[in-house]
């Protein structure tokens, strides 16, 4: 149907080969592939965090949720420019999400001022999102959280591979969040990763994922254990070891897909320069590298967003929003308004995502840009 696609997935024979491996192996779920994701994927994050592979994203960010003690009455931080899993998760342990507004029109993310404006007795941690990639702030906000005490939790759903200041987005939260969702830069279908430096909550985490079990049916199998306790109440949220060894090979494809991603990037910025388009994250510092997980644009005030969006769609080019506001939503209208955050309310009245992904040409971004462009004549 598209003539490009918002997003496509980077896959060969490798993921084959892998998948079938496991089938073969008859063992399906939290075995040696599991292992070997944890491990490379605690490698690549610098080699000081604990790794524990879940079901999704969202189930990593309920889990540091439920980690980091919060509950009914407190209240958690989260940027006002996010998909809607970082304010359900507070949601659902009775906690009260509380939205930062944006930097700018340039930096969509939320900076320590923005965090600062919102922190009152009740607030227990704070949620930073890298949007599209691009590392917030984290030096100012790891301090912040510190001096407040407040957990700081990273949800690095847009951002592996990306870092601040030569360390990775993912090692600066107590506790850090990975979705590997089918569009994401490392794509498994369903998956997460949760991370922490300290050995008790990867301890919580692990119980939380697994049912509180203090042994594995692994560990049953190869008669390490006979039986097993319940440590304190947990879920299910578990990776299966298909995803897991289709992550192995993913992980190792995400550096040169990340690379490339920079490249098509860099590519849009030089096309749109001057134009009535404009990208954000343009004054980036030079201690910040990003994943480039999608392709924002600010469109100009008065164009019609849907009708650029038919228009686009008529050319064969697939676009989305990134994202609706919580406002607009059903179940968050009551509680927010645009009033309090007005640079995301902007952003949100006129961001259009465009097509990138690793495998995307030269050519197609060209397509991309000349189409936009006379979309809006
Ligand atoms: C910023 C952000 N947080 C959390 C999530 C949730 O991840 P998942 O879809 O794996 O549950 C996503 C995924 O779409 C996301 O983009």
């Amino acid at each position: 149907m598209w003539k490009i696609q918002l997003f496509k997935l980077n896959y060969d024979s490798r993921e084959h080969d892998a998948v079938s491996s496991v089938i073969k192996s008859g063992w399906l779920t939290m075995g040696d592939k599991i292992i070997a994701f944890e491990s490379a994927f605690s490698t690549f994050l610098g080699g000081s965090s604990h790794c524990i592979a879940v079901s999704n994203g969202t189930a990593a960010l309920h889990m540091a949720i439920l980690a980091a003690g919060v509950g009914p009455g407190d209240e958690v931080i989260i940027p006002a420019l996010t998909f809607v899993a970082d304010a359900n998760v507070v949601k659902m342990v009775g906690a009260t999400p509380i939205l930062a507004d944006s930097s700018s029109l340039d930096d969509w993310n939320i900076s320590a001022k923005s965090i600062e404006r919102c922190i009152s007795p009740r607030t227990k941690a704070v949620i930073a999102v890298h949007y599209a990639g691009f590392p917030c702030e984290m030096p100012a906000i790891s301090n912040l959280c510190k001096q407040h005490g407040l957990t700081l939790i990273e949800d690095v759903a847009h951002a592996p591979g990306a870092s601040f200041a030569g360390r990775s987005c993912g090692d600066w939260g107590d506790i850090s969040c990975f979705s590997f969702f089918s569009n994401k830069n490392l794509s498994i279908g369903e998956g997460g990763m949760v991370a922490t430096r300290d050995d008790a909550v990867a301890q919580r985490l692990r119980y939380l994922r697994s049912h509180g079990m203090t042994t594995l049916t692994l560990d049953r199998h190869k008669g390490r254990a006979i039986t097993y306790d319940v440590a304190e109440p947990g879920l299910n949220y578990r990776m299966d070891e298909m995803r897991a060894a289709l992550g192995l090979v993913q992980l190792d494809k995400l550096p040169a897909g990340n690379q490339r991603r920079a490249e098509l990037s860099m590519r849009y910025r030089t096309r749109l320069m001057g134009s009535v388009i404009s990208m954000p994250f343009n004054d980036q510092s030079s201690d910040s590298y990003s994943a480039y997980h999608i392709l924002p644009v600010l469109l100009p005030e008065t164009v019609d967003r849907t009708v650029v969006i038919e228009a686009m769609k008529a050319k064969g080019i697939q676009t989305s929003i990134h994202y609706p506001p919580f406002w607009s939503f059903t179940a968050y209208k009551e509680q927010f308004s645009p009033g309090t955050c007005p640079v995301t309310t902007e952003i949100c009245k006129r961001e259009l995502t465009l097509p990138l992904f690793p495998t995307m040409t030269d050519d197609e971004v060209d397509y991309v840009v000349s189409s936009l462009l006379e979309c809006l004549k």
